[in-house]
């Protein structure tokens, strides 16, 4: 599939051709801008633009807070303290880059969300997908590690559970978590190493972003219909779109402003809602916190982990047929990744021809439902690891890979899809119909 047909970038003065033939970068910035964009896009599709303001954002607090800290286990909660006392605008700036990786997780969850309810994961558009999955898992990967710099109690114990978990790999665990940590035990050694790879994959991310545009550049964007861009003429493709610059950068915009003016409301009026008290004390071995919860965005993966407890019939299963090399603890482990995966492999599992959610009856329901499954999952990650919730976390994570691994590919043989629009102009002009007649 070639991409949207469009008006490319022609130099027209002496110096633009000078430029473009050494260089094309002008050219490369109006056809990104000029792109064309499917007409009828609702409100969300702005997330992806929240989630690239999100990495600037955070770079930028991140770089500017860098100047001021220091990591080593006897200096940095002192110098996270010295940012927030002693730095002009250090306690904003903090306070943003904490709540900026909120912020960013908000958005990256709903634009998963979106992505498969509208069957933005299904061909041609699998790579887009997959690698806003390895986006996602370095996101997840720079949040634990930034978690750990303030060297607070839940940064030290957070650390010290999550990276226990490798050691529950079989046979390699141990090695493996010696050198992640840098040594036996959470110290300084894994403070520093920590600290560089924090500093190390936004830019990672930043690489990925630049390809994931790349991918959905070339094949368009998906559309809540799913019907896709005619591409026979420039003609036809433009009865289907609109150029991104003005229409969506405006309406971008406009989105961020409203989602910034929420964003800021709690970093000034509430900017220790999210976090735990226990980082406000300082990281000490010798004391363990009476819980020890991760941030708010590992919750339901974290309830996945920890579900699969030894009274659980598959882990006795799996303990007996491996002859106990898989006990409860590295099954958690791999239901937690496995969970991830699962979600990866979505364009595989999906069978149903039709991609937007919107013309699948039954789809629909079982899509509502894993909304609620993960944000069940998110409650049940916050509590206790005993009963009732270690049942529902149990049930919550069954449902989770039942989605993906039974729902998806059933519902493809046995749904019956309404009729979808014909073309994207339709879906657009019934819309603007639609409002007319309600503003009458
Ligand atoms: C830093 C993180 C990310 C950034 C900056 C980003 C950016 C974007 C942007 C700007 C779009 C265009 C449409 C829109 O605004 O929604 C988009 C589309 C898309 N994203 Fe992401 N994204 C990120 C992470 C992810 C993740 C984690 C996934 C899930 C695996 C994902 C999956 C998709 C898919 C499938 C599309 C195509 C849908 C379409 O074309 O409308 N993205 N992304």
């Amino acid at each position: 599939m070639s991409g949207i047909p469009h008006d490319h970038y022609e130099p027209k003065t002496g110096f633009e051709k000078w430029i473009h033939t050494r260089l094309p970068v002008v050219g490369l910035v109006y056809d990104t801008l000029m792109i064309p964009t499917p007409k009828n896009l609702n409100w969300w599709w702005i997330w992806g633009i929240v989630l690239a303001f999100c990495l600037a954002l955070m770079i930028a607090t991140g770089v500017v807070m860098v100047m001021h800290y220091t990591p080593h286990v006897d200096h940095a909660f002192a110098s996270v303290e010295h940012i927030m006392r002693d730095v002009n605008g250090g306690h904003m700036i903090r306070y943003i880059h904490m709540n900026g990786a909120s912020l960013f997780f908000v958005a990256v969850y709903i634009h998963i969300f979106r992505g498969l309810f509208y069957g933005s994961y299904k061909a041609p558009r699998e790579i887009t997908w997959i690698i806003g999955m390895l986006i996602y898992l370095m996101m997840m990967g720079t949040a634990f590690m930034g978690y750990v710099l303030p060297w607070g109690q839940m940064s030290f114990w957070g650390a010290t559970v999550i990276t226990g978990l490798f050691g529950a790999i079989p046979f390699v665990g141990e090695p493996i978590q010696t050198w992640l940590l840098g040594g036996p035990a959470v110290d300084n050694a894994t403070l520093n190493r920590f600290f560089s790879l924090h500093y190390l994959l936004p830019f990672v991310i930043a690489g990925l972003v630049i390809l994931h545009i790349w991918a959905f550049h070339h094949t368009g964007n998906n559309n809540p219909t799913g019907v896709e861009v005619r591409r026979g003429s420039k003609e036809e493709a433009e009865k289907d779109t609109l150029p991104f610059w003005p229409y969506f950068v405006i309406k971008d915009l406009f989105a961020l402003a409203v989602v910034l003016l929420v964003f800021f409301a709690v970093v000034g009026f509430m900017p220790n809602y999210l976090g735990h008290p226990d980082n406000y004390i300082e990281a000490n071995p010798l004391a363990t916190p009476a819980h020890i919860v991760p941030e708010w965005y590992f919750l339901p993966f974290y309830a996945i982990l920890r579900a699969f407890d030894s009274e659980v019939w598959v882990v006795m299963f799996a303990g007996w047929i491996t002859g106990g090399i898989i006990d409860a603890k590295f099954f958690g482990v791999l239901a937690m990744f496995g969970a991830i995966a699962v979600m990866a492999l979505a364009p595989w599992l999906d069978t149903s021809r039709v991609r937007s959610g919107q013309n699948r009856p039954m789809f629909k329901w079982w899509y509502r439902l894993l909304v609620l499954d993960f944000i069940v999952l998110m409650w049940a990650g916050a509590m206790p690891a005993e009963p009732p919730y270690s049942t529902i976390s149990l049930i919550g994570a069954t449902y989770w890979f039942a989605y993906f691994l039974v729902v998806l590919p059933m519902l493809g043989v046995i749904e019956k899809p309404t009729e979808a629009p014909a073309t994207i102009e339709d879906d657009f002009k019934a819309k603007v119909a639609k409002s007319a007649k309600a503003a009458k």
